[in-house]
């Protein structure tokens, strides 16, 4: 039988396409969802891709019995996965309590369900955002981590903690958490990618939706950093290349490879880019203009952050290497696919 590795959010920008990268891995996966911002036409997607749809679970997380009971009805549950969380930085300022409830709760959940279960491999999606700014870059997952600059960004750390001390307990289990990056672009295929509610938060789908003209102009939030250019400068991930991260995870931890522990990678290319340059490079991948405006400095956003790789590399045997070309095609790609069809 082959291994079944839960997905949670799966339907949701990173989970689809690590569930894709999954199955062609060779892996069964189950997807846990609850819709509450991604949609269900994301499992067709995937079946185009893949050749198969994956089971799915309408279920959220926060239900502690009805994830028991989806464990109970899955019994060849090897390994899971866990993205499904509320991610955006301002709305967990105006909401803080959703944000610790949801995230926190639903992993109690999942945790409570695994042990009960014997499910012992858990790989969770974790973000740079831990590091806050840090002192020294590129930042090595040893950097220290700063009092978190949001309740999300607190949840993720929180998170980590709570994995940790569940590990030290001395309970058959044992952990990968990926501290992402900045996740962009789309599968290649464009039969899935990222699917903003409302005005997208994120850079790239904003460059995106103005250059299909769904945005009259992009706000560039600050240039009067203390970057070459003024512009503020993160880490640039390929969403196919961070998804095929949690494959080797997965694989790290079934053949055993980590016991008892909780092991940290950062997932990112290992090089900054700043919103200037990326607006560029939009420009000369696809051919079309981005209208955009410079503002101030958008509040709670660091100067700069990008990741020192080498453990991911060395330990996971992982490495990015999606052209910045290539993902931001792809990320028109899947623009362009959505509102044209
Ligand atoms: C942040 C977190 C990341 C988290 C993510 C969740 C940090 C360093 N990163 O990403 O861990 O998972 O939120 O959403 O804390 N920008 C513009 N105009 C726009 C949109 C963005 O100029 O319309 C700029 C931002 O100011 C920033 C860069 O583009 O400098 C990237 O922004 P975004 O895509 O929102 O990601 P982060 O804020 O880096």
């Amino acid at each position: 039988m082959k291994d079944l590795i839960v997905v949670t959010g799966g339907t949701g920008y990173i989970g689809s396409h690590t569930a894709v990268e999954l199955m062609e891995a060779g892996y069964e996966v189950l997807i846990i969802d609850n819709l509450a911002n991604s949609q269900i036409e994301v499992l067709g997607g995937i079946e185009k891709i893949t050749g198969k749809k994956p089971p799915f679970e309408k279920l959220d997380l926060l239900d502690r019995k009805g994830v028991m009971d989806c464990f109970d009805r899955y019994p060849a549950i090897k390994a899971v996965i866990h993205f499904a969380a509320h991610k955006a930085v301002n709305e967990s300022v105006e909401k803080p309590l959703m944000y610790y409830e949801n995230n926190l709760l639903s992993l109690i959940n999942l945790l409570n369900a695994m042990k009960e279960h014997g499910v012992r491999h858990f790989v969770f999606s974790s973000s740079c955002t831990v590091y806050g700014q840090p002192d020294k870059l590129p930042v090595t997952e040893q950097s220290p981590i700063k009092k978190a600059s949001s309740p999300y960004g607190n949840t993720k750390q929180i998170a980590e903690e709570i994995i940790e001390d569940s590990i030290l307990s001395g309970d058959p289990f044992d952990a990968i958490s990926l501290r992402y990056f900045n996740p962009v672009g789309a599968h290649p295929s464009a039969y899935i990618g990222e699917l903003p509610l409302g005005v997208p938060a994120n850079l790239v789908p904003f460059i995106t939706q103005t250059a299909i003209g769904i945005r009259a102009e992009l706000r560039v939030f600050g240039d009067d950093y203390n970057t070459p250019d003024g512009s503020a400068i993160r880490d640039y991930i390929d969403v196919v290349d961070l998804s095929r991260a949690h494959v080797t995870s997965i694989k790290r931890l079934i053949s055993g490879k980590n016991k008892n522990a909780l092991e940290v990678f950062n997932l990112g290319t290992g090089k900054g880019l700043s919103v200037l340059e990326i607006i560029n490079a939009f420009v000369k991948a696809t051919g079309v203009d981005i209208k955009f405006r410079v503002e101030d400095r958008r509040e709670g956003d660091v100067e700069q952050v990008y990741a020192d790789t080498t453990l991911a590399n060395r330990i996971l045997g992982w490495k990015a290497n999606t052209t910045l070309e290539e993902t931001l095609r792809s990320a028109w790609k899947w623009e362009q696919n959505l509102r044209n069809g």
